[in-house]
């Protein structure tokens, strides 16, 4: 495990932030969430970038991110921007970068999740709710293919996700 990023994907409201905060700690390694990453380098906000530039010039940003965080020494708890795992490059990345981990997360809990959300561009539409069950069926099975785990998240407490995610990681440090 130790020279392996651990990479959390999934759906946006699938908590791969928090967890990944979390996670952190357990596998002690730094965190790195890319969206917070992305923000930082750009010195604006992702939302920002979505207005001024368009969806086009945000996906380029997060391939050329992740380069570059390929590059360094250190490993991390990465936590992905939802959509970084549809580009076939950035697929490819990530699998030569460590051990993925799936979020998987319905429709209906993300509706739950992002009630009251304006950051994500994405779903700032009239109908949010007809926009993520349509999202989540194109991406859904890219995400089960690419991750070596899958992990339901719906109605689960934080800490018994975690819980799952250090068996998963005991069990994967053991065999590599
Ligand atoms: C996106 C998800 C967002 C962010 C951007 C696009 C997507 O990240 O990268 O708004 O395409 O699903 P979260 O999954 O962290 O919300």
């Amino acid at each position: 495990m130790e020279n392996k990023h651990i990479i959390l994907i999934g759906f946006m409201g699938a908590g791969k932030t928090t967890i990944g905060r979390r996670l952190s700690y357990l596998a002690k390694k730094p965190f790195l969430d890319m969206d917070q990453y992305i923000e930082k380098q750009e010195g604006r906000e992702i939302k920002e970038i979505f207005a001024t530039e368009g969806e086009c010039v945000f996906r380029a940003i997060e391939t050329k991110s992740l380069e570059k965080i390929k590059l360094e020494r250190a490993k991390y708890v990465i936590s992905t921007g939802g959509g970084m795992p549809i580009q076939e490059k950035n697929q490819k990345l990530l699998k030569e970068m460590g051990t993925i981990i799936y979020l998987r997360i319905q429709a209906e809990t993300v509706c739950e999740r992002i009630k009251q959300d304006s950051k994500r561009p994405l779903l700032q539409v009239e109908n949010p709710r007809q926009k993520i069950a349509e999202m989540l069926k194109v991406r859904n099975p890219i995400y089960e293919e690419l991750a070596d785990y899958i992990i339901d998240v719906d109605q689960k407490q934080f800490k018994d996700i975690l819980q799952e995610i250090k068996v998963i990681l005991d069990k994967d440090g053991g065999e590599n």
